[in-house]
């Protein structure tokens, strides 16, 4: 397995809107590495998501997994998982602020997003994925999937003062509550 290089914020390929992935091509060598790599990324930047165009992809594929991440240790956990050609199904108008951040970015942000959502995709043998998801992992899909199309997190922010270093959100604004 390899690590990917990330694109950082100020990359033109974060600003594209990403393919769909052909279903016949997913169960190909050369993709199923490329999806255990993007994975290793992941993991490797201590990230809770990732998306395709990150690392310099241009096709419609995230991945999400909170196992004890350090960078967000008062957060739910969820498991690994890859979805592909992912698309969000608004259920409930309901939103929130909270903080985010991102393998491209080096900075910190209160952003608004859903609650709940209702997701679908694909997992990595071409099966169909449906579910429900609310709070941090909601926020993590609508983060990833933003990438998808071109949009950051700083994008969706309503109010550019919470803008933060990583290291000044550490000092000043880490929560220690789980929620
Ligand atoms: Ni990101």
């Amino acid at each position: 397995m390899s690590i990917f290089k990330i694109a950082k914020i100020g990359n033109p390929v974060l600003r594209k809107k990403a393919k769909r992935v052909n279903s016949e091509h997913v169960k190909s060598k050369e993709f199923q590495r490329f999806l255990d790599d993007l994975v290793e990324t992941m993991r490797d930047g201590i990230g809770v998501g990732i998306s395709a165009p990150q690392v310099h992809a241009g096709v419609r594929v995230i991945a999400i997994e909170n196992k004890k991440n350090k960078r967000y240790p008062e957060k739910k956990n969820f498991p690994l998982e890859i979805i592909i050609n992912p698309e969000i199904i608004l259920i409930d108008k309901v939103f929130e602020e909270d903080w985010e951040g991102c393998l491209s970015i080096d900075l910190r942000g209160l952003v608004p997003r859903y609650c709940k959502i209702k997701y679908k995709g694909f997992d990595r043998k071409g099966k169909l994925i449906e579910g429900i998801a609310l709070g941090f992992k909601a926020r993590v899909i609508q983060h990833e999937v933003d990438h998808l199309d071109g949009i950051l997190f700083v994008d969706r922010m309503m109010n550019f003062a919470s803008l933060t270093t990583s290291a000044e959100y550490e000092k000043y604004w880490k929560k220690k509550e789980e929620h």
